[in-house]
């Protein structure tokens, strides 16, 4: 099926109905307390309920795509844009002038700015900064030391992001207050997304204090970053620099509130999603050794026995894979959704305007009608031959259309260089104490990943 077959070109056409709507549903929450109760199970059992349905969340209607092919005619059509209850909550967060959550002129101005310094041609130069926290990364994990998981993984991607494109001198204090507050934040954003109590959240209770602390150290944190590269008078070729010299539609620099609205948008994504896939690399890792060493033979073979560099990025096929594959399985970004911004339709149903449409990129990765032995962890079915398998848009971590994320290609150098080096040194086995369940946020992460790295 096309994209095009599942868009009918007439939202008002009479054969268009209204999507069922998904069974379970109680009084008042609607399908809020399944969301908040088991929400992977719930959104990877809505298909059986249609291509498109409905869902009740409190007092308000939602809409579920549930096939590949939806997700994808979704993502690429002009009829939705960013908003809904995901957006209305992480804009407390991002901030509204930022590049995530901005719409029509104001998106594509800003794609403009941020788009030079995540080019293919671009990536190369951050290179060096990659090998060096890569390998810093090996470097301090002891053997027979446990290793936090969380911390150590929050800490290379804060350092990765920061160092490469704002060229910040980020100290691991900065990188671990960011951690702390994004935790935070994250966390009770998710509360608030999923359920949306609006005033109560504003009552000083000490959750709702420890949320407002975390958001103001997150905001502190991006204000000394823009000051300090105020104050030093640097203008090196990043994408900080790119942010402090934009001008608007009107040619005129762009306010102090969107250059700190547009660091946070780049950072906290940047940061929360490649951590928590690195987590969950290494969760891979330590249950299947046997592709940690086959990563490591792999690096071997291609580098000869000496330290392995971004330059072989490009020939580390299997890492790659396995990169793939934990993104698909465990994918950072497990839940988007848009708003109508006219009466349309989507799969054969209409869908009014205003409408908020929710999709989850977790059930459709692990759908068995997309994939054979959907649960297995198989990296080898990105070799090419079977890759030509996968349904399209059945895997689209970095979704697509015009609010994809600009960071892919940054987004796999680093995680590729980040598998190779730790498996060139190590393979790992979870320690007392670790929990490896899965934690559901806005993000997807373990609970509390604690390994132990063990030389080959
Ligand atoms: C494993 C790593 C990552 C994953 C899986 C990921 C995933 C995504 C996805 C799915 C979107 C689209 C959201 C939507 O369609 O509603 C997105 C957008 C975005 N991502 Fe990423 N991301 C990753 C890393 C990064 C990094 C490292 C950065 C920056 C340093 C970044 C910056 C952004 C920005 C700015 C947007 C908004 C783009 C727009 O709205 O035009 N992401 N990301």
């Amino acid at each position: 099926m096309t994209v095009e077959s599942v868009r009918p070109a007439a939202p008002d056409a009479p054969e268009l109905s209204e999507p069922p709507l998904a069974g379970g549903a109680v009084p008042v929450l609607g399908h809020g307390w399944k969301l908040v109760r088991d929400p992977l199970a719930f959104m990877s059992q809505l298909r059986d309920h249609g291509d498109v349905v409905r869902l009740r969340l409190g007092p308000k209607t939602v809409y579920a795509v549930t096939t590949p092919e939806l997700t994808g005619a979704l993502a690429l059509s002009p009829d939705y844009k960013i908003d809904g209850p995901l957006w209305e909550s992480l804009e407390g967060l991002l901030g509204k002038e930022g590049v995530a959550t901005a719409n029509g002129p104001r998106h594509r101005r800003q794609r403009r700015t941020i788009q030079p310094a995540f080019r293919l041609d671009a990536i190369p130069a951050y290179g060096p900064v990659m090998e060096e926290e890569a390998h810093g990364l090996t470097e301090r994990w002891r053997p027979g030391e446990t290793v936090d998981c969380t911390s150590e993984s929050f800490r290379v991607a804060v350092r990765i992001a920061a160092r490469c494109l704002l060229r910040g001198d980020y100290m691991d204090e900065r990188a671990e207050r960011l951690c702390v507050a994004l935790a935070t934040v994250f966390r009770g954003m998710y509360r608030r997304m999923v359920v949306p109590l609006g005033p109560l959240y504003r009552l000083p209770l000490p959750p709702n204090r420890k949320f407002n602390r975390a958001l103001a150290d997150l905001h502190l944190l991006v204000d000394e970053i823009v000051a300090e590269r105020r104050a030093s008078g640097q203008k090196p070729d990043d994408l900080l620099t790119a942010l402090l010299e934009a001008k608007n539609e009107n040619g005129d620099p762009i306010g102090e509130q969107e250059i700190h609205d547009q660091v946070v948008a780049i950072l906290t994504p940047g940061s929360e999603t490649v951590a928590s896939t690195i987590m969950w690399l290494l969760q891979v890792l330590a249950e299947h050794p046997e592709q940690a060493e086959k990563v490591r033979t792999e690096v071997d073979s291609v580098t000869g026995g000496r330290p392995v560099g971004f330059v072989d990025v490009r020939r580390l096929t299997h890492a790659n894979n396995v990169v793939v594959e934990a993104m698909r399985l465990r994918p950072a970004v497990w839940i988007l959704t848009r708003r109508a911004v006219t009466d349309t339709a989507l799969g054969g149903y209409r869908i009014p305007a205003g409408a908020d449409i929710v999709h989850s990129p977790y059930a459709v990765q692990r759908d068995g009608r997309s994939y054979a032995g959907h649960l297995d962890f198989d990296p080898d079915r990105w070799l090419p031959e079977r890759a030509q398998d996968v349904p399209k848009y059945a895997m689209n971590p970095f979704s697509v259309g015009n609010r994809k994320c600009p960071s892919d290609h940054f987004s796999m150098a680093q995680l590729t260089l980040i598998t190779a080096a730790l498996c060139a040194k190590y393979r790992f086995e979870q320690v007392s104490g670790s929990n490896d369940a899965t934690r559901v946020g806005i993000t997807l992460r373990p609970h509390r990943l604690l390994l132990t790295p063990v030389p080959w």
